[in-house]
C-alpha cells in the first residue's frame, strides 16, 4: 500500500521511534508529526492532552495516512483506547511495546520507569507491565525537567549530566532494578547520560525497536505492506521552531537518512 505511516508526538520525542522505522521499514513512507509550539504536554491535564492529540491526528488523517504509531507515551497513556476505538486504521503506541522489551530483559523482576508526569500519574506502565507478568514490581519517577531540556538541544554534556544526576539520584539508590525503561520517547536522545548516571549494571530499555516491530506486525496482518520497490521519501512536520527541530533531527539521522526527508512547519486548528 503506497500510503504513509502516520506518526506523532508532543515534539522532538518522536524522531527516536521514526528513525527506528526507518531501519526497519526502509521503503515505507512516514508523516510526522511534532506539535513542538504546545510541548511539554507531561504536566498538562488528560482532557487538554487528548484535545491536542486528536487535533495531531485529524491533520494526519487529512493526509490519507494507513496507520498511526502514536510516539508518544503521554498521549499514548490517555488517547490510544478512544483512537483505536474512533479510527478505522490500525492505532499502535509505545507502552505495550516499552513493557514487552523490560518483560524480556529483567531477571530479578524490578523493573524501573521514568516518564513524564502524566505517563506516570496514568500507572499505563504498571498496568501493562501486570498485565503481562504480576510478579513484576514497579517503580515509577517522573522527570519533568528531561523534556523541556531535550527540546532545547540540550542533549549531553555537563548541564545534562547535572539535571539527570539530580532527578535519578534517590530513585537509583532505592529501588534495585535491574532494568529501567524509559517511558518517555524523548528520553533516548539523553540516553548515554541516563545510563552513566543510573549504572552500567542496568539495562535501559527504550521502546522504539519494539514498537517499529509491532508496526511491520500490523501492517502485515493488515495486509498494509508496500510490497513495490523504492527509495521512500518523507514528511515531517512541527507546529514550533524549524531551525531547532532541523538541528536535533540532524542529531538523530544521518545525513543519507536526511535527505529523503522533507521539514515543514504545520499549522493545527
Ligand atoms: N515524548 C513524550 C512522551 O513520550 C512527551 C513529552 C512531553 O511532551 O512532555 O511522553
Amino acid at each position: 500500500m503506497d500510503q504513509a505511516i502516520g506518526v506523532i508526538d508532543s515534539g522532538v520525542g518522536g524522531l527516536t521511534v521514526a528513525h527506528e522505522l526507518m531501519r526497519q521499514l526502509p521503503k515505507e513512507r512516514l508523516i510526522y508529526l511534532g506539535d513542538t509550539a504546545r510541548c511539554p504536554y507531561g504536566p498538562r491535564s488528560k482532557a487538554e492532552v487528548q484535545k491536542f492529540t486528536f487535533e495531531m491526528v485529524d491533520f494526519l488523517m487529512n493526509k490519507n495516512i494507513k496507520m498511526l504509531v502514536i510516539a508518544c507515551n503521554t498521549a499514548t497513556a490517555f488517547t490510544l483506547k478512544a483512537l483505536q476505538e474512533k479510527l478505522t486504521i490500525p492505532v499502535i503506541g509505545v507502552i505495550q511495546p516499552g513493557a514487552r522489551a523490560a518483560i524480556k530483559s529483567t531477571k530479578n523482576n524490578r523493573v524501573g520507569v521514568i516518564g513524564t508526569e502524566g505517563t506516570v500519574r496514568s500507572q499505563a506502565y504498571t498496568q501493562a507491565l501486570h498485565s503481562i507478568n504480576e510478579n513484576i514490581h514497579v517503580n515509577a519517577l517522573a522527570c519533568p525537567l528531561f523534556v523541556p531540556m531535550v527540546e532545547q538541544g540540550i542533549l549531553s554534556g555537563p548541564q545534562a549530566k547535572e539535571i539527570v544526576e539530580e532527578s535519578l539520584q534517590l530513585f537509583k539508590l532505592n529501588n534495585h532494578q535491574d532494568t529501567l525503561i524509559l517511558g518517555c520517547t524523548h528520553y533516548p536522545l539523553i540516553k548515554d547520560t541516563i545510563q552513566e548516571v543510573i549504572g552500567m549494571e542496568v539495562t535501559v530499555i527504550s521502546s522504539s525497536e519494539e514498537t517499529a516491530r509491532e508496526t511491520s506486525t500490523t501492517l502485515d496482518v493488515h495486509g498494509l505492506l508496500f510490497h513495490g520497490e523504492r527509495i521512500a521519501n518523507h514528511e515531517f512536520y512541527t507546529t514550533g521552531e524549524l531551525d531547532i527541530f532541523i538541528k536535533i533531527s540532524k542529531s538523530i539521522f544521518q545525513h543519507s537518512n536526511l535527505q529523503t526527508v522533507s521539514i515543514e512547519q504545520a499549522i493545527l486548528n
